[in-house]
């Protein structure tokens, strides 16, 4: 029975294959407000405004490539039960070869019937209003919107609590609950977090390795290492 890894991801980890985080200098909320885009609210309020926000992302997602962490995250695969919980709506991790992949806040290459939750492949079409589902519903992105619930939660705390090994790559830890996840995880398990960050907001983790590192440097540096365990 391998042992379980989890790496637990936000836009970080899609940095350097082009995609804006959120709150960098000049991420992704600096240019757009979330209430105008990114909430139920902002759906029933302007719902072109909020097709046109994930249109965009989604023909930007579509164009960009999984970078080297992607890779090396999904090569673990090799000698280890590996999931990837991620907070990113683009399928880079899958298209870098991951097979465990859990989205906690949606997936924008996917599209949702507002009348039967019924999820469908929307690819890298736009979506308008209009489009409906074959019901007659609207569709509208398959996405977590602020102060919507987070379907995945309790799988990913159940997978997170049974990790031999967690690595953190890519995230502020800003937004809950997703960000309260880390906690689910057992003291014992090793733990590597790998950010380029010099505030990042994490405290009272047990066997943590802090890598200083953008992901395309620090995630082989920790693959390394977790290897090195398994010779
Ligand atoms: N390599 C690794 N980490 C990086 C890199 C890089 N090349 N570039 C930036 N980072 C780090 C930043 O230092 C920051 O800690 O990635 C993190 C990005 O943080 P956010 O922009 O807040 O993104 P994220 O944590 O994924 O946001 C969580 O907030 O807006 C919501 O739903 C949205 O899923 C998103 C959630």
């Amino acid at each position: 029975m391998k042992k379980k890894l989890v790496i637990f991801s936000g836009a970080g980890v899609s940095a350097e294959s082009g995609l804006d985080t959120f709150r960098d200098d000049g991420g992704i909320w600096a240019n757009y407000d979330i209430n105008d885009v990114a909430t139920p609210e902002a759906w029933l309020k302007n719902p072109n405004l909020v097709l046109d926000f994930y249109n965009t992302r989604r023909r930007i997602a579509s164009d960009a490539n999984p970078n080297i962490a992607h890779k090396e995250i999904a090569k673990l695969e090799d000698i280890l039960d590996v999931t990837v919980i991620t907070q990113n709506i683009d399928n880079l991790h899958e298209r870098g070869g991951s097979s465990k992949v859990i989205h906690l806040h949606g997936e924008v290459d996917k599209v949702r019937s507002t009348g039967t939750d019924e999820v469908y492949l929307q690819g890298v079409d736009p979506l308008l209003f209009g489009d409906v589902c074959p019901n007659g519903h609207q569709l509208r992105p398959h996405i977590v919107w602020f102060g919507e619930q987070v379907p995945n939660l309790t799988i990913a705390e159940k997978v997170i609590s049974e990790a031999d090994f967690l690595i953190v790559i890519g995230t502020s830890l800003n937004v809950y609950p997703a960000a309260g996840l880390i906690h689910a995880a057992s003291d014992s398990a090793p733990k590597y977090l790998v950010d380029p960050s010099d505030n990042i907001k994490i405290s009272k983790i047990e066997n943590l390795k802090i890598f200083k590192e953008k992901a395309t440097i620090g995630i082989p540096k920790v693959a390394e290492l977790i290897r090195k365990e398994f010779r």
